[in-house]
């Protein structure tokens, strides 16, 4: 049975950390759901699969599709889609309007959005229209540029007052769950305090209620830059590079395909 975010939404310390990681294609999504509670199809796509420095070239089209093959493939997990840069900041009716095309299409549990009290009203209305919605606050990726701009927030009072009325005001909308990306433990902790929700952090310490990572990344397959709070579990780089280099050893000195890979011989007849 696949948990739903009702069920989600009931994780919070001390009860086991919600384990997460972004999913992007069928075959890697079908591995990932024996192991996580909840699949985030994240506009890290972008950057993971399509080779852009930023996640702003994700759009609709991009995460309905990467959604579809996540859900075909695990039974599991909650599966999340982000609504990508441009789908839902215009309005709060371009957001349902943006919302309800993602659900429909790939059979989602729900979306995530990026923002805090900006997108309130936003979060309200998706909400009201039985569409679960997951936040995220602190560092919001959309709002990077260049590679320099991924960088903590919480490091002056001003940020960790705006973080706190993010919280707030995305809890009170309904959201689900958050994701915080980007702070200090201690700010991690009295946020996490402060929301009934289950908070899910991304270079937010341990203080969270779950954890989640670019599944690229923790794999050992960044393409690109590895941000510092990523734990590598994999070196799947190195694993492809040396299978292939074996392949291509192979095929040059025409030991592949030897006999095992070959079908049958059959005598020709006219
Ligand atoms: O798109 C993504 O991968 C995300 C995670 C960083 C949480 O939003």
């Amino acid at each position: 049975m696949r948990l739903s975010p009702t069920e989600i939404k009931k994780v919070k310390s001390p009860a086991p950390a919600l384990v997460c990681l972004t999913a992007y294609t069928a075959p890697i999504a079908r591995i990932l759901d024996r192991h996580c509670d909840l699949l985030l199809v994240g506009d890290s796509v972008a950057m993971t699969l399509y080779g852009h420095d930023n996640t702003r070239a994700a759009n609709l089209e991009m995460m309905s599709r990467h959604g579809q093959a996540v859900v075909r493939a695990t039974s599991h997990a909650c599966v999340i889609v982000d609504m990508p840069f441009g789908s839902y900041e215009q309005s709060p009716q371009v957001a349902l309007t943006n919302a309800q095309r993602l659900m429909e299409e790939t059979g989602a549990q729900g979306v995530k959005l990026e923002g805090g009290t900006d997108l309130a009203e936003s979060i309200h209305l998706i909400v009201k229209h039985n569409i679960p919605v997951m936040g995220h606050i602190g560092l919001l990726p959309q709002q990077v540029t260049s590679p320099e701009g991924f960088r903590y927030k919480g490091r002056t009072q001003d940020e960790i007052k705006s973080l706190f009325q993010d919280i707030e005001a995305v809890t009170q909308a309904g959201a689900f769950s958050i994701v915080i990306e980007g702070v200090s433990e201690a700010v991690a902790a009295s946020l996490s305090a402060q929301t009934p929700i289950p908070t899910i952090g991304i270079g937010a310490s341990a203080a969270c209620d779950g954890q989640i990572l670019v599944s690229d990344d923790m794999l050992g397959l960044t393409y690109g830059h590895l941000p510092k709070f990523v734990k590598t579990y994999a070196d799947l780089d190195n694993e492809i590079n040396v299978a292939v280099g074996r392949f291509a050893e192979e095929v040059r000195t025409r030991h592949f395909p030897n006999p095992t890979y070959l079908y049958a011989a059959q005598t020709a007849q006219k």
